[in-house]
């Protein structure tokens, strides 16, 4: 699969082989990782500190709340599992002479693991993307409201950059080195 440029970094900066894999780990947990563990305790309290009357007004608004704890949960698990479990063997790959078919079918589950919780948080965030109209604030919109659906479609354009760095650059790199190193 041909390596796509991101934005953070211009693609003639960008390392290649080994030395990408620690550069663009770097760069996720520096940036996308901080920035939602930034975000997400900001948007549960705006969710929480809208009105019971307006909770009323708009019957998709408590689903909405239900679906702010459920992205959070799990995008904070998955950070959490990628920075504990993943991301170190990756690193460990990276700086490795051989790679060997076994490192292979050690990493390859997680991989997919992960590439399964993408696909979850996308949807978390195509079903919040739904029920709040492309994040538009109705007119009557308070506040916390209205702060709740400006830090969503932030998340929801960071997170797509974020998964897109690493399931089309990070996993595909890792592998690729990997075979290169195996032929
Ligand atoms: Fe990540
Ligand atoms: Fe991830």
């Amino acid at each position: 699969m041909p390596q796509k440029p991101f934005t953070a970094v211009p693609a003639g900066q960008l390392p290649s082989g080994a030395l990408l894999i620690p550069a663009l780990l770097d760069l996720i947990l520096d940036t996308h990782h901080v920035y939602a563990r930034d975000v997400l305790p900001r948007i549960r309290e705006s969710v929480f500190a809208i009105p019971q009357a307006d909770l009323r007004r708009d019957e998709r608004l408590p689903k909405v709340r239900e679906a702010v704890e459920a992205l959070s949960d799990e995008m904070l698990t998955h950070m959490h599992r990628e920075e504990s479990m993943l991301f170190p063997v990756l690193r460990h790959i990276a700086a490795s002479t051989e790679v060997s078919p076994v490192d292979m079918e050690i990493i390859l589950p997680p991989i997919e693991c992960m590439q399964r919780e993408h696909g979850f948080i996308d949807e978390l965030l195509e079903y919040l993307r739904q029920l709040t109209d492309d994040f538009q604030p109705p007119a009557w919109a308070v506040a916390e409201h209205r702060a709740l659906l400006d830090d969503l479609a932030a998340f929801a354009t960071d997170t797509t950059e974020h998964v897109r760095k690493e399931n089309e650059i990070l996993f595909p790199g890792v592998l690729r080195l990997a075979q290169v190193q195996d032929a």
